[in-house]
């Protein structure tokens, strides 16, 4: 395929989109033909009318609002064929996106309708004792990575909740899951700090089609704007991470209704305030389900039996269900039902708090009931806030600096993750304004009791697809913007939708 040929479908595209959608069609339908005469066999390309389902599930997303029909998806094997794919997408100037596990709610993140990449065939997960490392591809999730190292006895700091991705969770910072419906406390970043902080290095295929291994000694630009900058500098192939030993471990899901709550709210201040034994971890989410509150409550202990006192109070609250026990690392990751709203259309947004005092707890209930009743009416409406407690020296295990968070080790914020789903198109801008209003409100009760969060940096992954760049990665910007343009001159991965520097 000649470059010229390229350069003359590039003009025919920008005319095309002028002049009709349909136009614009057909000629995204040329670049997938192009890829697909130009790919090895490892790669594939598929088209809507696919019988076997392999479109349907490399388009298909957690959240409905991040679904879209792409033209094709293509299913690189190898990273050479990554290479030639991001090639014929510049040269054509072609729309696309990438997919590693599809967990993001922010539409257009990780969808098009010009060219699908799923990454699904880099599923490897390979262990080396040598170095304690494990190189694992991009399109798996962190199920499959934990279940993958549990017989060597190791793993590795990741996701906290079953059906997280590998590649959209590390390369936005990797500080915590994105809570679905209950979200599980992954305490090994209490002992190791964030994903980004035990990344050694990234495969990385560049916009200009060039194959690197990203190091802190290769690249110190790039290693530091990968570690939280998202799609922005080409498409990762392969992570490899730091292991850590891992054992048997505590923990699992236990609910209350409405008739526990303050009981619970109230070990959940304890909690906050006097627990600091790194190995213990809490997730309470506060819901609105059925029209009442409640309360899903996930403990986790990095050891086969936790210490008496730690999680007492939770167990000796009168609960509706109960799942916990002495069990491997993957079936506490799946011991929650993460994907109850699999199928609804979600968003996530979040609020940064330097505490979860008694009073940010109890607006937090609020808010619950509050906007739990007021979009109860909305068909699908499902609410819910996590809280997520972390000890102040979260950020202060890495090393070296990365996009996000923008200043370590303080403040050490904490996220709360709101997550709100419903049913009908028609009422995602009203479920849009509710989040915004929310972590308004939310934000105004921490800052009423003297926390100085209005500026806070807010958690990549958790962030809204409007946020503004600075209030995720602050005074860094400016150094990721000069980073982005330094590699991708041509603005290559502004064809992928995302937070764009
Ligand atoms: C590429 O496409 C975008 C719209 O997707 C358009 O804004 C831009 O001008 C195009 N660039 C070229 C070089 O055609
Ligand atoms: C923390 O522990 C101390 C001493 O045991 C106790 O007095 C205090 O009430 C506890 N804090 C909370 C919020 O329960
Ligand atoms: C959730 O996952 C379980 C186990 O994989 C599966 O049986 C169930 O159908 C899933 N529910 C939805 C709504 O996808
Ligand atoms: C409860 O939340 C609503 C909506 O944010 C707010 O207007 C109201 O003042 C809150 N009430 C209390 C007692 O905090």
């Amino acid at each position: 395929m000649s470059r010229s040929k390229f350069r003359g479908i590039s003009t025919l595209l920008t005319l095309a989109s002028i002049l009709s959608p349909r136009l614009a069609l057909a000629l995204a339908t040329e670049t997938c033909t192009q890829i697909q005469q130009a790919v090895s066999s490892a790669s594939a390309v598929y088209y809507p009318l696919d019988l076997l389902g392999n479109y349907a599930s490399d388009i298909s997303h957690w959240a409905a609002s991040s679904t879209q029909e792409s033209t094709c998806s293509v299913e690189p094997g190898s990273a050479a064929d990554v290479s030639v794919i991001i090639q014929i997408l510049a040269s054509t100037n072609t729309s696309f996106a990438v997919k590693g596990g599809g967990h993001t709610a922010n539409p257009g993140f990780s969808s098009t309708t010009g060219v699908h990449i799923s990454m699904k065939r880099f599923s490897g997960v390979v262990y080396d004792a040598g170095s304690q490392t494990a190189t694992i591809g991009t399109g798996l999730i962190w199920d499959d990575v934990y279940e993958a190292l549990e017989p060597h006895g190791v793993n590795v700091v990741g996701g906290r909740v079953s059906g997280v991705g590998v590649a959209g969770f590390t390369l936005g910072g990797g500080k915590f899951e994105l809570g679905k419906l209950v979200a599980f406390a992954g305490v090994l970043t209490f002992c190791y700090g964030l994903t980004v902080d035990t990344v050694t290095a990234f495969e990385l295929v560049k916009p200009n089609g060039d194959i690197a291994s990203i190091t802190e000694a290769s690249d110190p630009d790039l290693f530091f704007g990968l570690k939280g900058g998202q799609n922005n500098f080409g498409i990762v192939t392969q992570i490899t991470l730091k292991t850590f030993p891992q054992g048997q471990v505590w923990g699992g899901l236990i609910t209350y209704t409405l008739a526990q709550i303050p009981a619970v709210s109230a070990a959940v201040a304890q909690f906050v305030s006097n627990v600091t034994d790194p190995k213990a971890a809490i997730i309470p989410t506060y819901n609105f389900l059925l029209g009442q509150p409640g309360i899903s409550h996930v403990m986790f202990y990095d050891a086969p039996t936790p210490p008496p006192g730690i999680f007492d109070a939770f167990l000796a609250i009168p609960h509706l269900t109960e799942d916990v026990s002495t069990r491997s690392f993957t079936s506490l990751v799946q011991s929650a039902p993460s994907n109850a709203t699999t199928g609804a259309r979600g968003a996530f947004h979040t609020v940064s708090l330097l505490d979860y005092s008694p009073t940010v707890i109890s607006a937090i209930l609020n808010e619950t009931i509050f906007w739990g009743s007021h979009l109860a009416p909305f068909s699908g409406s499902f609410i819910s806030y996590d809280i997520e407690p972390f000890l102040p020296t979260i950020f202060s295990h890495a090393s070296t600096t990365s996009a996000y968070p923008p200043s370590r080790p303080d403040p050490a914020y904490m996220p709360l993750n709101l997550y709100f789903a419903w049913s009908d198109p028609l009422s995602d801008s009203i479920f849009h304004d509710a989040l915004l209003q929310s972590t308004q409100q939310l934000t105004n009760v921490a800052i009423g009791e003297g926390q100085a969060v209005a500026d806070a940096a807010l958690y990549t992954n958790y962030a809204l697809y409007d946020t503004p760049l600075e209030r995720i990665y602050g005074d860094n910007v400016g150094r990721l913007r000069s980073i982005q343009a330094a590699v991708d001159p041509g603005n290559v991965m502004g064809l992928a939708g995302g937070f764009k520097f």
